[in-house]
């Protein structure tokens, strides 16, 4: 069945759109984080959402079940295949058009294939923003963009990848196409059938073509590095300079001493203004050439010094400086995978409780894991904290991981639930948080759930063992 399944596809999308030498598949087997190595019968690779439509059509009727995958940058395994070997994984990357740029609309519709940096750089030609911002907005594209919901360093002014949309092009699990690419603002025609496709990490469709809105290009930008005691002092920060500044505020992001010094022991030309406060706020604010933010930023940082809730603070006096702010912030990643990775959180909660989950969790893991080395940073203008745990410097990391990652996980995501939070608040679901899913969630919401993925997936066959499938 599979054989005459993949014959019929070479046939009509051409060879070089159905891989099945060993070597070619490896890439697309192996998650970012490598937490899952799968195997494929296949891996297609389609040009156009009609090839898209095509080759789920032949797999719906051979009963085969598909794995979308994008730019293959995923953090829970959402895009990886099962170990079968009887799944096709369906690659979007060649689905690279950007189909049009309505500049005085504010709309960029594009491919699923097209990468987060390429997305900005077509806005930027048209002189218009899309703000959607995250390290790995160079591999990372639009279709698991989307279908993970991702958030990453200006979702404060802008919000999430789902905020982002106007109209979703989609390939339903029988192969149909939905054309859904509405450029309107306004419609209210009805259910809004694309929310049912953003975030639900490929199990009810797959996502060919998305409408973005885009915004106007920030006349001026500000970014400062911001030394802090705690948490709690961070977040009122915050507080303050949003009710002084309203929505400038772009990105508010915190370091903790522990994360900057990971990034500063492995990367030599990191350049911090100055290290030496337990922790770090870096905060952007835009706006409009004609706003004099700078004068406004260095009022309300002054007050806050004042008030002695923040220490030394340094504002980017050029792009270069700038740059290097955020190098401190992007570096920490991949300073903890160079240190054998950490076992990652994701966790939300409201933003008055950020700190009461850093203290409980901090507690938790000091109790019970007192050498685990800790890395505590995130997006705390969306009450996202990536908690994230490192073995004891003498011990080796895979073996602490594999040994206490689900205690520790247990943990944290126990402190963020009695907070009324998220053990997921940017990076999705996947096989990785699958259970937790089922665990968390009342029963009547996964029973919702269940009935649409049953509604549009009927054989189950999108993306199975993922999320709630
Ligand atoms: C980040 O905030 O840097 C990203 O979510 C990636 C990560 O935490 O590893
Ligand atoms: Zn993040």
């Amino acid at each position: 069945m599979i054989a005459s399944a993949l014959a019929r596809l070479r046939e009509s999308l051409g060879e070089d759109a159905v891989l099945t030498a060993d070597s070619a598949l490896e890439r697309y087997l192996i998650d970012e984080r490598r937490l899952y190595h799968g195997r494929a019968a296949a891996v297609l690779r389609p040009r156009t959402t009609e090839e898209v439509a095509l080759a789920v059509r032949v797999c719906a009727e051979a009963r085969i079940a598909m794995v979308p995958q994008g730019g293959n940058t995923g953090y829970c395994g959402g895009a990886t295949p099962d170990e079968s070997g009887r799944e096709v994984v369906i690659s979007l990357e060649r689905l690279r058009q950007i189909r049009a740029l309505d500049a005085q609309g504010f709309t960029l519709t594009a491919e699923a294939g097209v990468t987060l940096a390429e997305l900005q750089q077509a806005a930027a030609a048209g002189r218009r923003l899309f703000p959607l911002s995250m390290g790995s907005e160079g591999a990372c594209q639009l279709g698991g963009v989307l279908s993970t919901n991702a958030g990453g360093l200006a979702v404060l002014r802008y919000g999430t990848a789902r905020e982002l949309v106007l109209g979703l092009e989609v390939v339903l699990p029988d192969g149909q196409i939905w054309r859904g690419l509405s450029a309107l603002r306004k419609d209210n025609t009805g259910y809004d059938l694309k929310q049912c496709f953003l975030g639900a990490e490929g199990t009810l469709g797959i996502i060919t073509a998305a409408v973005l809105k885009l915004f106007p290009q920030p006349g001026t930008r500000e970014t400062a590095w911001v030394g802090v005691p705690d948490l709690a002092a961070a977040c009122e920060l915050l507080s303050r300079l949003r009710e002084a500044l309203g929505d400038s505020v772009t990105s508010f992001e915190f370091l903790s001493a522990a994360s900057l010094a990971l990034v500063l022991a492995r990367d030599p030309d990191a350049a911090p203004p100055f290290a030496g406060a337990p922790g770090f706020v870096l905060l952007e604010v835009s706006g409009s050439a004609h706003e004099t933010l700078r004068d406004a930023l260095t009022q309300a940082l002054l007050n806050a010094m004042e008030a002695g809730l923040i220490g030394e603070v340094a504002i980017a006096q050029n792009e270069t400086q700038r740059r290097a702010f955020w190098r401190l912030r992007e570096g920490i990643p991949l300073a903890e995978k160079a240190l054998g990775g950490s076992i990652k959180h994701d966790v939300s909660v409201p933003i008055s409780a950020l700190a009461n989950l850093a203290e409980r969790a901090s507690d938790g893991i000091r109790a019970h894991w007192p050498r685990a080395r800790l890395s505590v940073y995130g997006h705390i203008g969306d009450g996202n904290l990536h908690f994230n745990v490192l073995a004891p410097e003498d011990c080796p990391a895979e073996a602490f991981k594999a040994q206490h990652a689900d205690a520790i996980s247990d943990l944290v995501h126990g402190a963020a639930s009695a907070l009324a939070g998220s053990f997921s608040a940017e990076h999705g679901v996947g096989k990785l948080k699958r259970d937790l899913l089922h665990q968390t969630e009342s029963p009547l919401a996964i029973d919702l759930m269940q009935r649409i993925k049953r509604a549009l997936d009927p054989a189950g066959l999108m993306n199975p063992g993922k999320l709630v499938g």
